[in-house]
């Protein structure tokens, strides 16, 4: 592993145009649980019947319950780690340009990186399904099931349910971003949801390096991947930025 390190820490200083495709994985050090494997979310919930947008349609408070109050709860309160840190560390060395993150928990932002693409949308904000207000999740209480506008009509996140499109601004520039980048570090993510997993696809087809890290290998690990850095992310990066910039 010490090697592979050493050759992930000469391939990043040898790139200039690094993007980062991430995935709950690298939220898990911060207590927001994954949705697969084990302690997973859909452990818990079968997606088709709470997060797929006709579930949500056909009974908001239901889906409000069971998973959206859960994860309000949770995300209020965390904050990023050492993984987040590491890659807000890489932009301000001059390495990376763009998170490109499955995520809706705003936690790169919050670390420092300034160009986040938020692939799935956002959680931070809450949409009124009646007259579109969009209110600040942070000012949502979940005292009343579902929660509601001002306007009486119920809320929804800012973020997709399965059966939605992704953002179509997002997707055009995560394929672009993917198409042009030098190298792209893929992060915590099962690579298993399309079409983010494709990203790191059209990186490798373009010439670009691609380097996992996971404590898991993926679909990606023996197909796309150059190599993997198995393990925690957070523990990862560290040793990364250890090589990277060594302490004095
Ligand atoms: P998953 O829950 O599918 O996968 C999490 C990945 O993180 C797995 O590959 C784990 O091995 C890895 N992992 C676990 N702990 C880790 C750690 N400490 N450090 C690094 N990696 C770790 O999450 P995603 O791939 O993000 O979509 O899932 C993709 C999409 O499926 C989500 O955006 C969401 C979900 O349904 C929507 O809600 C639309």
């Amino acid at each position: 592993m010490a090697d592979l390190i050493k050759k992930a820490a000469g391939d990043i200083a040898a790139s200039r145009k690094i993007v980062a495709l991430t995935g709950a994985g690298i939220s898990v050090e911060s207590g927001i649980p994954p949705f697969r494997g084990k302690g997973g979310v859909w452990e818990k919930f079968d997606p088709m019947e709470y997060a797929h947008i006709d579930a949500f349609m056909r009974d908001p408070e239901k889906v409000w319950r069971a998973l959206i109050g859960e994860m309000k709860s949770t995300l209020d309160t965390a904050r990023p780690n050492d993984a987040h840190l590491g890659l807000a560390r890489l932009e301000s060395l001059g390495y990376l340009q763009t998170v490109i993150t499955q995520n809706v928990d705003g936690l790169h932002q919050m670390a420092g990186n300034s160009d986040v693409i938020e692939f799935h949308g956002s959680f931070a904000v809450m949409e009124c399904l009646e007259c579109r207000r969009e209110i600040d999740t942070a000012d949502v209480t979940l005292e009343e099931m579902p929660p509601k506008c001002m306007c009486g009509g119920i809320l929804r996140p800012a973020c997709i349910f399965f059966g939605e499109l992704i953002p179509p601004e997002h997707l055009t520039r995560s394929q672009a971003i993917s198409a042009r980048c030098d190298l792209m570090l893929v992060v915590g993510t099962s690579a298993v949801v399309q079409p983010a997993a494709f990203m790191p696809v059209i990186a490798k087809q373009s010439g670009a390096t691609v380097i996992e890290i996971n404590p898991e290998s993926t679909p990606l690990t023996h197909t796309t991947s150059d190599y993997l850095l198995k393990g925690r992310a957070g523990d990862v990066m560290n040793a990364l930025l250890q090589e990277i910039e060594p302490p004095a």
